[in-house]
């Protein structure tokens, strides 16, 4: 991984300050800007169903519900497994295409009327109701997003087709020498796709954030009494930056929404690399795309009963920061701030939480509702119920809701307002 060792802000004095400020700046100064233009970690390959040769209707598979920066997205394979993703409402009446099927011709077929959808150009190939000599309308088609799979996991790009062809790939899950993670004799991969009803920057930030760990995750991977004070020492990468508290160590931030962290539980002698895509779904929603490759317990992953002990734990773990970011995401929506008073350790998730207000965050040019037609803003399609509905768990590896913990603050089917980006000045 390239790396440039940003002297400035290895030792903020005063993360919260002002010079804090002008320091966490620099460590995203270089991340672009435009968050549609990227990849995002959407699904779990081994969640997207794939067309099988003879089967339509009621028989055949059916694709994946999903969305990405608030527009609804379906997501399916052909016969050969090529994966495609376009928008989630039909050329015709906009009935969502993910209650449709995939047909074994590859396209998807909407529930309607059963007009098929080519996934390479999201046009309209094969209209039953047509009569004899008459051509499928020229507008019959629907906005198709590209698709890239690596490691697992199958990346969706939201923005500009022409963009995403000469734009670089996603950064493959490497170990620290820098090479590809496979899974191997020596290494295994766990996997997990989780929906939560929780803005992604604040699971970006916890992740940031070794000092919540003794506290936060008490009864699985915390300890109180290891409780030590901590410096974190932050150096910039190519495409984000990282902090470390201790050698062996790393927290990692890589734009948009990905985390890298190293943190083997007996450091030289067990090695635990994650990767984990927070992926904004919508505003106050994430997916996350977990996968984490370790070189200790390996035998638990032939095991079923071991491999379902080892992604309980996973899923507590997880389950711990979900309730206590859930109670956080309520007091911002009650205009808290997301930060008061900062310690040096802060460093890490306040430089990213700067990085989200000149992205995500941006009240006027941000990310939300641009993939429909521009002219609805969010208020305008609450009111018509787009989120007024319960979630679609497809690819998350939780049964149907209610699968997840409850929490007293959270409403089931609420809305996924957008934590307030209007921060006072004070704050900046
Ligand atoms: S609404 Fe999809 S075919 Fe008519
Ligand atoms: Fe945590």
């Amino acid at each position: 991984m390239a790396t440039t060792p940003l002297l400035s802000t290895e030792r903020p004095e005063d993360p919260g300050g002002e010079k804090a400020s002008e320091k966490t700046g620099l460590l995203h100064s270089h991340l672009p800007l435009d968050v549609r233009n990227q990849w995002y970690a959407l699904a779990l390959s081994s969640d997207i169903p794939r067309a099988k040769r003879g089967k339509v209707g009621a028989a055949a598979e059916s694709p994946m519900s999903t969305s990405l920066l608030g527009d609804p997205l379906v997501l399916w394979r052909d016969l050969s497994g090529k994966a495609y993703c376009v928008a989630d409402r039909c050329p015709h009446r906009s009935a969502p295409l993910s209650l449709g099927k995939v047909h074994d011709t590859g396209h998807l077929e909407c529930i309607y009327h059963g007009w098929q959808i080519d996934g390479t150009s999201g046009k309209v190939i094969e209209i039953p109701a047509l009569e004899e000599g008459k051509s499928i309308p020229s507008n019959a088609k629907v906005p198709h997003y590209p698709v890239f799979e690596q490691d697992g996991v199958v990346y969706v790009w939201p923005g500009s087709v022409e963009e995403a062809l000469s734009a670089s790939k996603p950064a493959r899950d490497t170990d620290d020498s820098g090479a590809p993670l496979v899974e191997s004799s020596s290494f295994v991969l766990q996997t997990l796709c989780i929906d939560l009803p929780i803005d992604h920057s604040l699971m970006v930030e916890n992740l940031l954030d070794p000092a919540h760990v003794p506290f936060a995750h008490e009864g699985t991977i915390g300890n109180r009494k290891m409780v030590e004070p901590l410096h974190m020492t932050v150096t910039k990468t190519a495409n984000g930056f990282f902090g470390r508290v201790k050698e062996g160590l790393r927290n990692g931030f890589e734009a948009p929404c990905n985390i890298v962290l190293y943190t083997p539980p007996i450091p030289g002698k067990m090695d635990l690399y994650q990767y984990i895509g927070c992926t904004p779904t919508a505003p106050g929603q994430m997916r996350m795309i977990y996968r984490a490759y370790r070189n200790f317990a390996t035998f638990a992953e032939k095991i079923p009963p071991l491999k379902r002990l080892f992604d309980n734990m996973t899923k507590k773990i997880i389950f711990q920061d979900y309730q206590l970011l859930l109670g956080q995401q309520q007091r911002l929506r009650e205009r808290a701030l997301p930060w008061n008073s900062t310690i040096q350790v802060d460093c890490l998730p306040l430089a990213y939480r700067k990085y989200w207000q000149r992205t995500f965050g941006k009240r006027s040019d941000g990310p939300w509702w641009r993939g429909w037609d521009g002219k609805m803003d969010i208020e305008d399609l609450e009111k018509l119920g787009s989120w007024d509905k319960d979630f679609d768990c497809n690819g998350c590896a939780l049964p149907r809701r209610p699968h997840h913990p409850q929490n007293p603050l959270e409403h089931s089917g609420a809305p996924g307002h957008a934590l307030r980006p209007d921060y006072p000045a004070s704050w900046r």
